[in-house]
């Protein structure tokens, strides 16, 4: 990790460039450049979706959380698993498109499996049915993860078994927001799950677009499977 906190200006720079990648491998190169610096980049833009997920899936999980095995889909360098630990969870699985991203999540000994897969051109590499919790934080937005790869999230939790997803509501990310309440309305109507909270978060992080000051907000959505 670099000794130098960045600035605002900088992380920002950094996160505007990879507005240029318009395809989900040319997005997770972009991870793959920035993996090293983004703990502390993330720190700057004051980014707490990871906290507030887990507060999410704790308020509402009352299994016993010692022997719950969590799935954290883009899974990046950990910051979920690291909240989710301090909730008194121990066994996580993750995913993520990003190699350099999945070694420094290797690298936090949070993990007892780590794998590859670039969601929406690759199956989930996991069993179905088999979490007590899925978690995708950070990554369901405008450019990423696409909506449809929801139903997956569903596919790999157990019957009465959570799955805690997170966006952003700036105005790139509105049109791929509403798509994502809309796949989530629709699969409860399927009866495949029940909606348990959904929170509007206003100060999710620091805004880096051109068109917005201060913060962006964001929400948090946790389902539990039928
Ligand atoms: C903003 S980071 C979030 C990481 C972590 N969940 C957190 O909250 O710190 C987004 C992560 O999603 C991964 N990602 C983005 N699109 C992906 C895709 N299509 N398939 C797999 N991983 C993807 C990136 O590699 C990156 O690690």
């Amino acid at each position: 990790m670099s000794a130098v906190t960045n600035t605002f200006e900088n992380v920002k720079a950094v996160i505007l460039s990879a507005h240029k990648s318009s395809t989900s491998r040319e997005k997770v190169n972009f991870y793959n450049s920035w993996a090293e610096n983004y703990d502390q980049d993330v720190a700057v833009l004051d980014y707490r979706a990871p906290s507030l997920a887990a507060n999410s899936i704790s308020s509402h999980f009352n299994g016993d959380r010692e022997a719950a095995v969590v799935l954290d889909v883009a899974c990046g360098t950990g910051l979920v698993a690291k909240q989710l630990r301090k909730h008194g969870f121990k066994h996580f699985m993750g995913i993520d498109g990003s190699e350099a991203m999945l070694d420094l999540a290797r690298e936090s000994g949070l993990y007892q499996d780590l794998k590859q897969s670039l969601l929406g051109e690759e199956p989930l590499p996991v069993q179905w049915g088999f979490f007590d919790v899925v978690v995708i934080v950070g990554a369901l937005s405008v450019g990423q993860v696409p909506v449809d790869a929801v139903r997956n999230l569903c596919n790999s939790t157990k019957p009465g078994g959570y799955v805690c997803m997170t966006t952003r509501s700036n105005c790139d990310n509105v049109d791929y927001k509403v798509s994502l309440e809309r796949e989530l309305k629709q699969m409860e109507e399927e009866g495949l799950w029940t909606c348990v909270d959904v929170t509007e978060v206003e100060d999710w992080e620091r805004a880096v677009s051109e068109q917005e000051d201060g913060y962006t907000s964001g929400a948090v959505y946790l389902y539990k499977k039928l």
